[in-house]
């Protein structure tokens, strides 16, 4: 997948940026605070309808103006080419997708039709941070990977939620709960199993891409190892009936524990990834170094696992990458990334283009000053 034109309107700090890519590497670079970041946002927005941070759609929206625009023209590797529009109005908050000049209904049907994988310095906390934070890296994944994948993700919230506020409500008070949640509970046990299988084989897959990519990284021998711990009994036999009555006995069993306290505890929402050198947990022991290579070897096997499940390369999107590594290790991860796909960097050193890129060809260089680009 190449995107070959984007254009902002109203976009954060963009009034009117328009940007003829290169199917290489597209290098964006400019002082602090100037609308970098704010691109690979945009992009980001293209291929899955949203921000990368957890942010309203109003905030993306220009101070002061009354909703913004992107447009991408995007070109698949079979030659295929995608005009994607996006339109936000602020005041009525509503969102319209355009493909190929054809309205279509819901934002969300772009996820997965345009792979994109993004490194932005908040996303230490997959290495660092929470249970949650590496939930969401699998979801955000999984759901680009596989659509079936998503739409079980999506009804299986909903669930989640409705689940959840019967036994919120009806806690110590209504002994009829198990009623109310049995005509729910054969579907969300489906989904949890389902979404678990996904997981489960997705991590398998990712760990073999991550050993190779980790010890690249880092010129070492040191083995990168992923484990998920799930509440939902699905290592072995996945998909057999015994599996199924396995699942229901545990998912039957948690059933006093979520009338006390009033919440589902069950399922892949309590799941946690665990990631791991050798044989120490990374979020607790690996050194800073350790953690940013590990992560940036995520990344990479994630576009090499996209690549094999769509069959399209997909967006490499950098942001900040000479801040966040040494200047080796991010003049190596160059290398890797640049013979992926293409790729989107940003960075405040103007000098790179020449320092880290002049032997590759085709990249570009952008200048970005106060939300406006120009090409150096
Ligand atoms: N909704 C908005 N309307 C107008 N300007 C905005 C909006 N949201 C953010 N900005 C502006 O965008 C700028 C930040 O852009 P961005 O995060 O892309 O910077 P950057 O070039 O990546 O900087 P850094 O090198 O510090 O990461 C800030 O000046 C901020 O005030
Ligand atoms: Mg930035």
């Amino acid at each position: 997948m190449k995107l070959e034109k984007l254009s902002l309107s109203g976009f954060r700090n963009h009034i009117a940026t328009n940007i003829v890519c290169s199917p290489t590497i597209n290098l964006f670079v400019g002082k602090n605070g100037q609308g970098k970041t704010n691109i690979l946002e945009a992009i980001t927005y293209l291929s899955i309808g949203k921000s990368f941070f957890s942010v309203p759609d109003n905030n993306l929206v220009r101070r002061g103006d009354a909703g913004f625009l992107i447009y991408g023209s995007f070109k698949s590797d079979n030659g295929s080419v995608y005009n994607v529009g996006i339109r936000y109005t602020g005041e009525n908050k509503k969102k319209e997708l355009r493909i190929n000049n054809k309205d279509e209904e819901r934002v969300s049907s772009l996820v997965g039709m345009f792979p994109v994988v993004i490194l932005y310095p908040e996303q230490h906390s997959i290495t660092n941070g929470g249970p949650a934070e590496r939930r969401r890296f699998m979801d955000m994944v999984l759901s680009q990977a596989h659509s079936s994948y998503f739409e079980m993700l999506t009804e299986y919230r909903r669930l989640l939620r409705q689940r959840n506020a019967i036994l919120g409500e009806s806690r110590q008070r209504d002994h009829r709960v198990r009623d109310m949640l049995e005509p729910w509970d054969e579907t969300f046990l489906e989904y949890a199993v389902g979404i678990t299988v996904y997981r489960n084989n997705f991590i398998k897959e990712l760990e073999t891409y991550l050993k190779n990519n980790y010890n690249n990284i880092i010129t070492g021998s040191e083995t990168p190892v992923l484990r998920y711990e799930s509440s939902v009994p699905v290592t072995e036999g996945i998909g057999s009936d015994e599996q199924k009555s396995k699942a229901y006995e545990a998912f039957a069993e948690t059933f006093d524990t979520e009338r006390r306290y009033g919440t589902t505890v069950f399922g892949p929402h309590r799941d946690e990834l665990v990631l791991m050198i050798n044989d120490f947990e990374v979020r607790k022991y690996a050194s800073q170094g350790q953690q940013k290579s590990f992560l940036v070897a995520l990344k990479i096997s994630e576009s090499q696992y996209l690549l094999e499940k769509r069959n399209e390369q997909p967006l490499i999107l950098l942001d900040d990458l000479f801040g966040e590594l040494d200047r080796e290790r991010s003049n190596r991860v160059l290398e890797l990334t640049s013979g992926m796909g293409q790729t989107f960097v940003t960075s405040v050193d103007e000098t790179i283009g020449k320092t880290h890129y002049s032997s590759l060809n085709g990249h570009i260089q952008f200048n970005v000053s106060e939300g406006a680009v120009s090409n150096v």
